[in-house]
């Protein structure tokens, strides 16, 4: 019997718990090696234990290290702080590894296969802001600072090299706006042709690509990328346009990795809208799923895992409502279910 890895297991908010549910359900097909350690966040964590970060929750990822969450909700304009950006600054998790690959094929953009990884604890992102009062006016200038240090690019961009040649890629595109955040983005720019000469020269393939420039060329012809790599505003923004490119957010997973522990998830939220009606997609959870056991050294699983939601998708032509199917969440996972174990 294979190694068994504790690994906490967070439901979340909305269709949280449909999803996960369905991820269990797969993993559990599919002989998994986790322990799951049942921990509550987000809303779930308020009700229960009056705190969207329950100290059980960060104890449990502090000693498994390895967690897979379902969406949080975070009050608007209020309320309390991101419990995903808490969960981020306690774990130091500064890599946000979004790959988009084209699963339902025919749509506007075929065959794409990227990972965009975006630096997750940096950049404009830090929320040093303020305004300035003029006479009466409070809001009369707006200030926001960036920050970003050699060490974080380097540890960045060292990752992105290194899962590029270890996943068999061919490129990795720096992508920056030296020209203009001479310092604030120069300094990835700069440590990033640094470290490729340094380390990584002869083993991979590096361009460096403006953000308006590469904003526009991924829509025109995104199959010249391959691995982007971005600070943390620019990655935002980049890995919502490239999860566009294959269909949306029903198929589009994260992966968030420090040094300490990594946090596998969706990159979709609670759609309180759909919340409880049994119509919610699983497969980004399920692609976050295969994104944990490549971490855990068990990608014949997660290769598994991927084979059989193509056929159920594509063979079995079992879609849920936001593919333009008329599955439920959880017809979608008896079909899945019946592909892992039948083949
Ligand atoms: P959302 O991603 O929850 O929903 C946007 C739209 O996509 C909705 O129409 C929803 O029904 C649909 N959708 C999302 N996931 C789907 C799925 N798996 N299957 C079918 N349809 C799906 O974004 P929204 O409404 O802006 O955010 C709702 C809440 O989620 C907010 O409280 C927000 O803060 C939180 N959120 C949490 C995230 C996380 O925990 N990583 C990420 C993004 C948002």
């Amino acid at each position: 019997m294979s190694q068994r890895l504790p690994a906490t297991l967070i439901p979340g908010d909305g269709i949280g718990p449909e999803i996960v549910d369905a991820a269990l359900a797969v993993l559990d097909a599919l002989g998994a090696p986790f322990d799951w350690d049942h921990q509550v966040a987000g809303l779930a964590g308020v009700q229960a234990a009056g705190d969207p970060l329950p100290q059980a929750a960060l104890d449990s990822i502090r000693r498994t290290r390895l967690a897979l969450k379902g969406p949080l909700e975070t009050p608007s304009g209020g309320g309390y702080r991101s419990s995903n950006v808490r969960l981020r600054e306690e774990f130091q998790l500064y890599a946000n590894l979004r790959p988009v690959r084209t699963i339902v094929p025919g749509g506007r953009f075929d065959k794409i296969d990227l990972v965009v990884v975006r630096e997750n604890l940096e950049g404009l992102y830090i929320g040093h802001e303020h305004y300035v009062r003029i006479d009466d006016d409070p809001h009369a200038v707006a200030i926001g600072t960036g920050i970003n240090t050699r060490a974080g690019c380097r540890r960045i961009l060292d990752y992105a090299f290194a899962h590029a040649i270890a996943t068999g890629r061919k490129k990795v595109t720096v992508v920056h706006k030296a020209n203009i955040m001479k310092a604030l983005t120069g300094i990835f720019k700069e440590t990033a042709e640094q470290l490729h000469e340094q380390k990584y020269k002869g083993r991979i393939a590096m361009e460096t690509v403006i953000i308006d420039a590469c904003a526009m060329k991924l829509v025109i012809d995104p199959w010249q990328f391959d691995v982007l790599v971005t600070t943390n505003l620019f990655g935002d923004v980049l890995s919502d346009l490239v999860a566009g490119l294959v269909g949306g957010l029903g198929l589009a997973p994260g992966a968030n990795i420090g040094a300490d522990a990594a946090i596998f998830e969706a990159v979709h939220g609670s759609a309180p809208d759909i919340a409880g009606q049994g119509l919610a997609n699983p497969t980004a959870l399920l692609l976050a799923a295969a994104m944990m056991l490549e971490h855990v050294q068990r990608g014949d699983l997660a290769a598994r895992l991927r084979q059989a939601i193509d056929a159920t998708l594509n063979l079995d032509g079992v879609r849920t409502g936001d593919l333009g199917g008329r599955a439920s969440t959880a017809a979608f996972t008896q079909a899945l279910v019946a592909r892992i174990v039948n083949g």
